[in-house]
C-alpha cells in the first residue's frame, strides 16, 4: 500500500522512507549475522544510525551525533531479552533515534504507542471494534491489536513514547509483556506470543521523573541508556547545521546560504544560558527556566530561515533569528526575562562583532 504514495508529497516521511536508499545498501552489504527477525546486522544497525562509508563507496549520513557507545549498547540490548529505554532532558533525540533504530532493525518505525496522562491498557494491548463485538460478541475479528500486541506477532520493535506519562497501572500491563513476552487474552481465552525479533524502545524524560516514575518490577525489565547533550560547541552546530539543511530541503524553503554564522551564535547562546557561565568561563549567568535544547535551537533556525527567505534579503540575518530566540529563552514571562536581560546587557552588548544581534534582540523585546 505505502509504495502508491508519492513520497515527494508527504510532509514528515517515516525513517523507513526517507532512507531506504541506505538501508537497501546496507542490507545489501551486511554479511553478519542477524539476530531473529532483524531486517540487518548489529553493526550495520550502528552504521546506519552513525553514518559511515560502505565499501562500494555508499555514503550512510549519520542520523545520531554522540558517542558511539551509547548507540552500540542500544542496539546490543535490543538483540537481548530487556527492553531498551531512552532517558535524557528534552531535545536529545531521544525520539529520534528510536525512530530510527526501528527502521533499521525491523524495517519499520510506525508501531507506536504515545504516551500521556491519558493512555489507556488498550493501547498497549487491545481493544475492541465496538460493533463487531455487539454483533460477534467477543471474536478474533472483533478484536483490535494495539501496536504493541502487533509487533509481539510479527517479532518487531514497537515504541512507547513518554513512558513515565502514562498512569502507573497502564506501565504495569507491560511487565507481563516484557517479562513473560506473552500478552493474554482471557476474553478469548488464548494469548499473543511474542515472535523472536520482538523488542520494546521506550523513551522517558529526565524531568518528568516523579510524575509517574517507574516502578521498579518494570525498570528492571529495561536497560537504560541515556542520551546526553551535545559535548562541545563544534559537535552541536554540526548536528543543527545537518538537520537545519535537511528540514531546510523537505519544507523546500529556498535554500538561504551562509547561515553558518547565525547558527553558531544561537548555539552558543543557547550552551551559555544553559551551562550558566560564558564561553571562556568569565561570567557567571543565571540559566533559565527552560531547557533551550539542540532541538529548540534547530527551530529557531528553521523559522528564521523562513522568514529570511519570505520576508527578508535572502540572507539569514540576526533579526530573523531574534524573536526566536526570545521564544525559547522566555518561558515564563517574570524570572525569565529578568536572566534574558541581564544576559543581553552584560555579555551580548559587550560583544563588538555581535551589534546587529544585540539591536535585533532590544527590538524584538
Ligand atoms: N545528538 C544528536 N544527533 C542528531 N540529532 C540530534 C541530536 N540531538 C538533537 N537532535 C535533533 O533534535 C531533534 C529533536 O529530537 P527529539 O528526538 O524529538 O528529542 P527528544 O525526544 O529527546 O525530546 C531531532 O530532529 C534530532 O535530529
Ligand atoms: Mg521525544
Amino acid at each position: 500500500m505505502t509504495q502508491a504514495i508519492d513520497q515527494t508529497t508527504l510532509l514528515r516521511p517515516h525513517a523507513e522512507q526517507e532512507y531506504a536508499e541506505e538501508l537497501q545498501a546496507l542490507d545489501r552489504q551486511d554479511d553478519r549475522p542477524r539476530p531473529p527477525s532483524w531486517k540487518l546486522s548489529p553493526w550495520a544497525t550502528v552504521t546506519y544510525l552513525l553514518g559511515g562509508v560502505l565499501p562500494g563507496g555508499t555514503v550512510i549520513s549519520p542520523k545520531y551525533v554522540g558517542p558511539r557507545r551509547l548507540i552500540e549498547v542500544a542496539v546490543a540490548t535490543l538483540a537481548t531479552d530487556r527492553a531498551l529505554l531512552l532517558l535524557g532532558v528534552p531535545g536529545t533525540a531521544k525520539t529520534w533515534v528510536s525512530e530510527h533504530l526501528s527502521a533499521a532493525v525491523s524495517g519499520s518505525s510506525t508501531l507506536l504507542v504515545q504516551g500521556t496522562s491519558g493512555t489507556a491498557e488498550e493501547s498497549i494491548r487491545y481493544g475492541w471494534n465496538y460493533a463487531r463485538l455487539l454483533a460477534e460478541g467477543p471474536t478474533a475479528g472483533a478484536l483490535v491489536p494495539s501496536p504493541v500486541m502487533t509487533a509481539m506477532q510479527e517479532g518487531r520493535i514497537a515504541r512507547v513514547e513518554e513512558l513515565t506519562r502514562i498512569p502507573a497501572d497502564v506501565q504495569d500491563a507491560l511487565i507481563t509483556i516484557l517479562s513473560e513476552k506473552t500478552l493474554p487474552i482471557p476474553e478469548l481465552a488464548t494469548e499473543v506470543q511474542a515472535a523472536k525479533g520482538f523488542n520494546v524502545i521506550a523513551t522517558a524524560n529526565d524531568r518528568d521523573r516523579g510524575v509517574n516514575d517507574l516502578s521498579s518490577a518494570l525498570r528492571r525489565r529495561f536497560n537504560t541508556v541515556v542520551l546526553p547533550l551535545p559535548a562541545t560547541e563544534e559537535e552541536e552546530i554540526d548536528i543543527v547545521t545537518r538537520r537545519v539543511e535537511q528540514l531546510g530541503a523537505s519544507l523546500e524553503l529556498p535554500p538561504v546560504p551562509a547561515a553558518a554564522e547565525e547558527i553558531r551564535r544561537v548555539v552558543s547562546v543557547f550552551r551559555e544560558l544553559r551551562s550558566g557561565a560564558t564561553a571562556d568561563g568569565r561570567t557567571k549567568l543565571k540559566s533559565p527556566s527552560g531547557t533551550l535544547s539542540t532541538a529548540e535551537a534547530i527551530s529557531v533556525i528553521t523559522s528564521g530561515l523562513a522568514l529570511s527567505a519570505h520576508f527578508g534579503d535572502g540572507v539569514l540575518r540576526a533579526s530573523d533569528i531574534a524573536a526566536g530566540i526570545l521564544g525559547s529563552v522566555i518561558k515564563d514571562p517574570v524570572a525569565d526575562a529578568v536572566v534574558w536581560n541581564e544576559y543581553l546587557e552584560a555579555v551580548v552588548r559587550e560583544r563588538k562583532d555581535w551589534a546587529d544581534f544585540y539591536r535585533a534582540c532590544r527590538e524584538a523585546t
